[in-house]
């Protein structure tokens, strides 16, 4: 497999959730509510596997290894793009908890703000994606040997082992310091 290809199979899962999102978005418009425990599994699904272990490969062992090389402008200006919305999905999905934290508390006005933050994570995420998976992708691999794509493949499974790990440590240091 090429170093891409676990980046790619994520991308699958991440549209599967972002369908899921789109189906409770249509809900509320039925039901004029959300159940905030569904915000909460859906923000930890996209802070935890979207960004950290996503974004984290992306930019902490690909787009760190392109550095090193001498990138088209094209390719340059196409990274520091993905780079932007990587951090405007992180900051809309801080916006999202802060709304939900709202919401939950009985504030029914934020039920529109959780709504929005939804929504602009479904409609701006599959346009990420397609320009990693049909251009960038593609693109970057011409830079890098066989040998380095290896590499980069190996280290993308090292950073997977520590995810869990990570995870479950923040989780118990979250509740320890309650
Ligand atoms: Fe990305
Ligand atoms: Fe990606």
């Amino acid at each position: 497999m090429q170093a891409r290809g676990p980046l790619m199979i994520e991308h699958r899962l991440i549209e599967k959730m972002l369908t899921v999102i789109r189906r409770t978005l249509e809900r509320i418009e039925q039901t004029q509510s959300i159940d905030p425990y569904f915000v909460d599994m859906a923000v930890d699904f996209i802070r935890v596997y979207a960004d950290r272990t996503h974004h984290g490969k992306e930019e902490d062992i690909l787009f760190r290894d392109l550095r090193k090389k001498q990138l088209s402008g094209e390719d340059r200006q196409v990274m520091e793009e993905l780079i932007e919305e990587h951090v405007f999905g992180r900051n809309t999905t801080k916006a999202l908890i802060e709304a939900n934290t709202r919401y939950r508390r009985g504030n029914e006005a934020d039920l529109g703000e959780v709504k929005a933050h939804l929504r602009t994570l479904v409609d701006f995420y599959p346009e990420h994606i397609k320009k990693e998976d049909d251009v960038f992708f593609p693109a970057s691999r011409t830079y890098f040997s066989n040998e380095e794509d290896q590499e980069m493949l190996a280290e993308f499974g090292e950073f997977d082992r520590k995810m869990i790990h990570e995870k479950y440590k923040a989780v118990v240091r979250e509740f320890d310091t309650k």
